[in-house]
């Protein structure tokens, strides 16, 4: 009996409705497996710039890769400042000690829940080298303030959307609007192969430096090219010099490319179902005073990644938060989750466990409570209702239990 029997076979016939399979068996019939020969990766770098309307894509083995391999390539380096919100996961803290650079908070909106450009100005001193704004939810930030901040300070703006796939800000695709834009194909992700993400951008030098940050520094990458073609004889010869860049490697096997492009394939339908699911939640609850949902601004479009929620049920029906979780789940609703904690409060933050990474740059650096107040008090407040249902009438059932909760907390 092989190892692979001893793996949990569960198995989900509705997840993966494409071409998903049929790719997977040519890659493993072909003799490459790796971006560094095969054209899978090469494929989807081609077909997702051009869905999202960009001139170069560099497909990676993870959103934290791009991100961290995006503020490299904008030049981010040790002692640099990068302003992301108080209200997102811990990545894009993450990506940003990973270059050795500072995370700075900047709070958030209370309506939108997305990045506050009054307080990115705030926050700006004369280390701030990018900003990331984060699409929360699918949410695009307001672009327009940030991208003239950006340019008053000369700072490169890198879009996390991770959480956001064909979100609209005021006519332009998301993606399109900052110097480099961000995703990611981790499993619950709009379209996912399992772990993935790619970086996009319309800059030639920026795609080709990201692309040898994520491909060992090899001298060879090009912007629009991740393989390593050469004479034979030049690449054999002892005396032949490979690497110019400092690089990691961030590569996504051709399987996870491979995937990802049957995914691709179908990302309007799988975006569509997300937000038809929103919108039948969001119509359960628009009489109920305790249920405040994100608010997408005119001239905005959400891809609801999920559907986020302020709940105010304490302060107006007298429910916690933890039982009406429970009471939903109890009448056979879905677990509804609970936002990640401000990055800055997470024990690896907020204990400093980061200054040993380099001390030179972290010694005095310290993140007191109360930072990003807007985002502190939001933050335990918010529901996070699922929207990948791949079955509209899966959504709307769950819909109704939700329904029924209101009207039973509301009677009494
Ligand atoms: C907003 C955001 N940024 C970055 C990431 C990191 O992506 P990954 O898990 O692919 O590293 C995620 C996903 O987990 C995310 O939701």
């Amino acid at each position: 009996m092989g190892i692979g029997s001893m793996v949990d076979q569960t198995e989900n016939p509705t997840k993966y409705l494409g071409n998903e399979l049929k790719y997977i068996k040519k890659v493993l019939n072909s003799e490459n497996w790796s971006a560094t020969t095969g054209s899978w990766n090469q494929a989807l770098e081609q077909a997702f710039s051009k869905k999202i309307g960009t001139n170069y894509a560099v497909a990676m083995n993870s959103g934290t890769s791009t991100l961290h391999a995006a503020l490299e390539a904008v030049g981010v380096g040790p002692g640099d400042e990068v302003i992301s919100p108080a209200l997102t996961v811990i990545m894009d803290s993450t990506a940003t000690f990973h270059a050795n650079a500072v995370p700075v908070y900047a709070d958030i909106n209370p309506d939108t829940f997305t990045i506050d450009p009054k307080d990115i100005e705030r926050k700006i001193t004369q280390k701030t080298k990018a900003i990331i704004p984060v699409s929360l939810y699918g949410l695009p930030p307001d672009y327009d303030p940030i991208l003239k901040i950006a340019k008053k300070h000369n700072l490169a703006v890198i879009e996390d959307n991770a959480q956001c796939f064909l979100s609209t800000y005021k006519g332009r695709m998301t993606g399109t609007i900052g110097h480099m834009a961000s995703y990611s194909f981790e499993n619950t992700k709009h379209i996912s192969c399992g772990e993935g993400g790619i970086l996009i951008t319309d800059d030639e030098r920026l795609a080709e430096t990201a692309r040898k940050i994520g491909g060992h520094g090899f001298k060879n990458l090009k912007a629009s090219e991740g393989r390593v073609r050469l004479n034979q004889d030049v690449f054999q010869n002892p005396h032949y010099k490979r690497h110019d860049t400092l690089g990691w490697n961030y590569r996504l096997s051709e399987f996870n490319a491979a995937i990802a492009i049957a995914q691709l394939e179908r990302l309007d339908t799988l975006v569509r179902m997300r937000v038809e699911t929103a919108e039948i939640f969001m119509d359960v609850m628009k009489d109920c005073d305790y249920l405040i949902p994100q608010k997408t601004p005119k001239g905005y479009t959400n891809s609801y990644y999920t559907l986020g929620v302020i709940y105010k049920g304490l302060e107006n029906i007298g429910v916690s938060w933890e039982d009406f979780r429970k009471a939903y789940i109890n009448a056979g609703g879905d677990g509804i989750y609970g936002a990640w904690a401000v990055p800055y409060t997470e024990p690896v933050i907020a204990q400093r466990k980061f200054i040993s990474r380099c001390p030179a740059v972290y010694k005095d650096i310290g993140y007191p409570p109360h930072l990003c107040p807007v985002a502190e008090k939001i933050q335990p407040l918010l529901m996070q209702f699922k929207t990948n249902y791949r079955d509209k009438g899966l959504a709307k059932k769950k819909a109704e239990i939700l329904c029924r909760i209101i009207d039973k907390f509301s009677s009494r």
